[in-house]
């Protein structure tokens, strides 16, 4: 280990700023490889202990995350999913093929019952996305009603014939996916339209409120993003005003490669760990672009940005189908992670969800399953989320980070090697601290303005290397413990080791 640098953290308790939505810490479940079937779910007659198909265990685990949303079906495959397929007795369900995920056999047993079943047992908030690119506007309509609507209409006594008395509440509705791509390969004006049509016909029943979210831009393509702000703009300002959607959506994927050798998940080296990271960190500029667009259209920002996949994506493991996109998780997808969370809690007056991709066995998974053996693992990624959850609903207050810079340029540029972040709720104030530097430890003066600390303790993960991992066999190589945090003068005092996240309590 080198010798110890050192950092000022300047937190300004007394200046709050926008309450950091616990959506942002949202979920993202495909109909892809191994995330629903093997990972959400097993079905009734599995050995492994389940709810009526749906693994307890994997359950348990979100649980501690208080994960606040799901989205599902898709990702690509929401615009091929037809969701009458997926209702009544599962036997009767007629199968179709994934072309978008190994072009395996879907036999729809995880339908829209079992997706609900599901958000109740995690007390997660339902995001449904529709199928815009092979749908129709009936079609969407009608599962909006068959999902939401109470007393009696065709679809919600379809519904009750399924099993199902009430109405479920379906707080989030995404209006197709990646419509420039897998959703259709659609031009932006032409979506733009789609969109307002669509979600015209996605109605308000009895006291469910939806908010529609038009599926947006790929990275930087700010220019998709305007064009959907130009839609909201001319029929809020027409003759009959109205939102035509409530929110738009961007992705972003961090690439250390590029996309056609993205390097593995945990054979990497220095210089690839710091590609990583400026990939990571270009996710700050990139939504700052788009909320620039937006705000010129949108002032009072009545319209939500949401970042509905995000996250590391690198070649599949070894022997797994490449269409599966099964991949493992180190201490630097837990670096990713933390630096985004702090990007989030900044922007947090106009991003109002975030979805990583995706929660169990896919991209950059929290929850690991090992296919022979059932054994559940939680990723180094899981606990960020974990000692993160501190902030969920929280207000973000401003912070300012003086640190040295990361020793190597890398695509010219040189990084700062502290990220932090923080926000207080109920008299307490949480810091999150991440240090990249993948040598030195990090002496860090927390300088808490506004504030008298009286009791102060925090958490860190920090494994012994940054390509630490966990496994079945090795479920708590990365994993928090306690950290020694000092009180001092003007707040705090702590020793950061390198390629660390921590989180710090002062109240
Ligand atoms: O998350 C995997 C895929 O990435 C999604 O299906 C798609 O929307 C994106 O391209």
């Amino acid at each position: 280990m080198g010798a110890a640098t050192s950092a000022t953290v300047i937190v300004n308790v007394d200046i709050p700023g926008p309450v950091i939505s616990r959506h942002l810490y949202g979920h993202f479940a495909e109909h892809l490889g191994r995330c629903v079937y093997g990972g959400f779910w097993v079905g009734e007659d599995s050995s492994i202990p389940n709810e009526g198909g749906i693994r307890l265990d994997v359950v348990e685990a979100l649980r501690e995350l208080r994960i606040p949303n799901l989205r599902w079906p898709g990702g690509c495959f929401a615009d091929e999913y037809h969701w009458r397929d997926g209702i009544g007795p599962r036997a009767d369900r007629p199968r179709m093929i994934n072309t978008n995920w190994g072009d395996v056999e879907e036999n729809n047993h995880f339908g829209t019952h079992e997706f609900m079943a599901l958000c109740e047992l995690l007390a997660a908030d339902p995001y449904v996305s529709g199928n815009v690119g092979s749908g129709t506007v009936r079609e969407m309509s009608e599962w909006v009603e068959y999902l939401t609507r109470p007393g009696t209409s065709p679809m919600a006594d379809l519904r009750r014939a399924n099993g199902r008395d009430e109405p479920w509440r379906v707080p989030f509705w995404g209006l197709g996916n990646e419509p420039w791509g897998c959703g259709g390969r659609m031009r932006a004006e032409t979506y733009a339209d789609l969109a307002r049509q669509y979600a015209t016909f996605c109605r308000n029943h009895g006291d469910n409120r939806l908010t529609r979210i038009a599926a947006g831009a790929s990275e930087d393509d700010v220019a998709w993003t305007e064009a959907l702000m130009r839609a909201v703009d001319d029929l809020a300002h027409g003759p009959f005003p109205a939102l035509p959607f409530e929110a738009v959506s961007v992705h972003y994927y961090t690439i250390g490669g590029t996309w056609d050798a993205k390097g593995s998940a945990t054979r990497f080296g220095d210089d690839d760990y710091w590609r990583t990271i400026v990939a990571a960190q270009r996710i700050e500029p990139l939504l700052r672009r788009h909320i620039a667009v937006m705000d010129r259209y949108d002032p009072e920002r009545k319209v939500g940005l949401v970042l509905d996949e995000w996250g590391t994506w690198w070649d599949v493991e070894p022997g797994t189908n490449p269409g599966f996109l099964y991949q493992q998780n180190t201490m630097r997808d837990a670096i990713v992670a933390s630096l985004h969370f702090d990007v989030f809690h900044r922007l947090a007056d106009r991003l109002t969800m975030a979805n990583i991709a995706q929660t169990v066995n896919v991209l950059q998974a929290l929850v690991l399953t090992d296919e022979e053996t059932g054994a559940l693992v939680r990723t180094p990624t899981f606990h960020v989320f974990e000692m993160n959850k501190v902030h969920h609903d929280a207000t973000s207050v401003p912070v300012h980070v003086r640190a040295p810079l990361a020793q190597r340029d890398v695509a010219g540029r040189t990084v700062p090697t502290v990220s932090a972040s923080a926000s207080v709720a109920e008299g307490r104030c949480h810091v999150s601290l991440t240090n990249m530097d993948l040598e030195h430890p990090v002496e860090v003066d927390l300088d808490l303005r506004g504030v008298s600390a009286r009791d102060v303790s925090a958490r860190v993960l920090a494994p012994s290397s940054v390509r630490s991992f966990n496994s079945a066999g090795h479920p708590d190589q990365v994993s928090p413990r306690p950290l020694e945090v000092v009180e001092a003068a003007t707040g705090a005092r702590l020793t950061l080791p390198p390629h660390s996240f921590a989180v710090v309590e002062v109240s």
